[in-house]
C-alpha cells in the first residue's frame, strides 16, 4: 500500500497550473483568518504529499525541492524504511515521557550519537525537540559545568528564536526586532568571512580571541558557540585554521567549545559533521534537522564529565526524545550509513560548485560561490563591488518558484542563495534544478 503511493509520484518536475495554483491560493486566503501573520510562507504552494526530491501540491504540480525543508529531509521524502519504523512505533506507543517511563530506542539514539560525533572520549546525550531547545540546553550545561556566565557567539550566527537563542542569533530583522529584552551575558565577536574580510583562519581567530580577552575575559567564559559552517547567516565557511585555533584556545582556557551542527550535521557537508573537515573535536555538539528525517528531534551530545555534571532532574522536557522521533532518527542514520549519503553529498557539492563557478564567469552579480558537500551557496553583489544585492536574491528565488523549484535565500544582508537538496536527489533532478537556477540568475543579472 505504502509503496504504491510512493511510486506514483514520478521523479520529474511537472507544472500544470500557474504557481501558486487556485487550490493553494484558496488555502492561503483561508489561513489569513486563523494563522498568525507573524508566520510567513516563502512559497505558498500547499503540499499534499512528497517523495524523494519532489513535492506534490494540492493543484497537482510537482515541485523540485532544493531546500529539504531547510536542511531537514536529507534522506528525501517518504522513505519507505522511515515510514515503516514510524508507523510501527505509532502503533506500539506514541508517548510515555522519557522522564517518567523510559524506552530502549532513546538509548540507541544516544549510542549512535556517541559513536558518530567526533572524539573517542566518553559522551552522554540529552534529547530535545527543536534546534533552539538543544542550543539552550548546551548553554545550561556549559554554565553549570564551568560555573561561569558568559557565552561567546559570532557575527552572522543563527541559533534559534527562543529568548536565549534570540540573544545568541545575530540578525535583528525579522528574528529579534522588538522581542527583547534578551538574555544577558552573550558576547558577539567577529566571524571569519573570507569573501568579505580576506583574512586567513589564523588571523581571523586572533582577532576574535583578542576581542574575547579584552571585552569579556577568558575566565568569565562558559562556552564558545559556533556553527562550523554558518546557516541562516549566509553559508559562511570560515577560512582554514579558524576553527582549530578557536578550539585550541577554548581547551587552554577551560571554555566549553560548542559546535552547533544543527544545519551542517548529518552528512550535509559530505561528512557526518562539518567539524570533521579539520579534525576539530568539540566538547559539545548540538544536532537536529537532518537527524530524524523530518520528525522533530534534537540532541545535545557532550563530554560525559560536562553532561553528567548536571544535578538529577536538571535536564528534560515532556516531549524530548519522543518515541516516534527517536525511531525516525534510527531509521535515518541507518539509511545514511547504508546509502553512504556523506559520499553522495560530496558528489552533489562538486556538481553544484562546478555549475555555479561556470555561471559566475558569465554574470557580474555572483561575488562568491562557497560551501561544502550539499551545503552550497552563492553571494549576490552589485556588479564590480562586494556590496550586497538582496534584490537579485529575491528575484532569483521568485523566478525559481515560478518554475516550480524551491530555492532559499539567507544571509545577514539577504543576498545569498543557498542550496540544500535532499541527498537522494538524482543527477537528472539536480541538473534540471541547476538549469532553472542559472536562467534565474541570468534574468536577475
Ligand atoms: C545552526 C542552527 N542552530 C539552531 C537552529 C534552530 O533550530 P530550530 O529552528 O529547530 O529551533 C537552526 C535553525 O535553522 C540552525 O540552522
Amino acid at each position: 500500500m505504502v509503496s504504491s503511493i510512493q511510486s506514483s509520484l514520478g521523479s520529474e518536475r511537472k507544472i500544470i497550473t500557474e504557481l501558486p495554483g487556485p487550490k493553494s491560493r484558496a488555502l492561503h486566503e483561508r489561513r489569513q483568518a486563523v494563522v498568525s501573520a507573524g508566520l510567513t510562507n516563502g512559497f505558498p504552494v500547499y503540499i499534499q504529499r512528497a517523495e524523494g526530491a519532489i513535492l506534490e501540491d494540492v493543484d497537482g504540480n510537482h515541485i523540485l525541492d532544493l531546500g529539504s525543508g531547510i536542511a531537514v529531509t536529507s534522506i528525501g521524502h517518504a522513505v519507505p524504511e522511515l515510514i515503516e519504523s514510524v508507523s510501527n512505533q505509532v502503533a506500539a506507543f506514541t508517548h510515555t515521557c522519557f522522564m517518567v517511563t523510559p524506552y530502549e530506542s532513546y538509548i540507541e539514539v544516544c549510542e549512535e550519537l556517541a559513536a558518530l560525533t567526533p572524539g573517542t572520549h566518553a559522551k552522554t546525550t540529552a534529547l530535545f525537540n527543536s534546534g533552539a531547545e538543544a542550543v539552550e540546553n548546551a548553554v545550561k550545561v556549559a554554565r553549570l559545568a564551568t560555573g561561569r556566565p558568559a557565552v561567546i557567539v559570532f557575527d552572522h550566527a543563527y541559533h534559534g528564536r527562543t529568548n536565549l537563542t534570540m540573544a545568541l542569533t545575530s540578525k535583528n530583522m525579522p528574528y529579534k526586532d522588538r522581542f527583547g529584552p534578551f538574555a544577558p551575558e552573550v558576547y558577539r565577536v567577529a566571524m571569519s568571512y573570507p569573501f568579505l574580510d580576506g583574512l586567513s583562519g589564523a588571523e581571523a581567530a586572533a582577532r576574535a580571541i583578542a576581542e574575547i580577552e579584552s571585552q569579556v575575559g577568558a575566565h568569565n567564559v562558559a562556552a564558545l558557540l559556533i556553527e562550523p559552517i554558518q546557516g541562516e547567516g549566509g553559508f559562511v565557511v570560515p577560512a582554514k585554521g579558524f576553527l582549530p585555533a578557536l578550539s585550541e584556545w577554548t581547551t587552554k582556557n577551560g571554555v566549553v567549545f560548542v559546535a552547533d551542527e544543527i544545519q551542517s550535521g548529518f552528512c550535509r557537508t559530505g561528512d557526518w559533521f562539518a567539524v570533521n573537515d579539520e579534525g576539530v573535536v568539540p566538547d559539545i555538539v548540538t544536532t537536529a534537522k537532518g537527524l530524524a528525517g523530518g520528525m522533530p528531534l534534537s540532541a545535545v551530545t557532550g563530554r560525559a564529565e560536562l553532561m553528567n555534571a548536571v544535578h538529577e532532574g536538571g535536564l528534560g522536557g515532556t516531549y524530548g526524545g519522543n518515541p516516534v522521533a527517536v525511531v525516525a532518527a534510527l531509521a535515518t542514520i541507518k539509511f545514511m550509513r547504508e546509502r553512504n549519503l556523506a559520499q553522495r553529498a560530496r558528489e552533489l557539492g562538486e556538481s553544484m560548485l562546478g555549475s555555479l563557478r561556470t555561471l559566475q564567469q558569465d554574470v557580474a552579480i555572483i561575488g562568491d560561490v562557497r560551501g561544502r558537500g550539499a551545503m552550497i551557496a552563492f553571494e549576490l553583489v552589485q556588479p564590480g563591488t562586494k556590496n550586497p544585492n538582496a534584490a537579485a536574491a529575491k528575484s532569483i528565488v521568485n523566478y525559481c518558484n515560478q518554475q516550480g523549484v524551491i530555492a532559499l535565500s539567507c544571509g545577514t544582508y539577504g543576498n545569498v542563495i543557498r542550496l540544500l537538496p535532499p541527498l537522494v536527489i538524482t543527477d537528472d533532478q539536480l541538473a534540471d534544478g541547476m538549469n532553472v537556477l542559472a536562467a534565474a540568475v541570468r534574468a536577475a543579472g
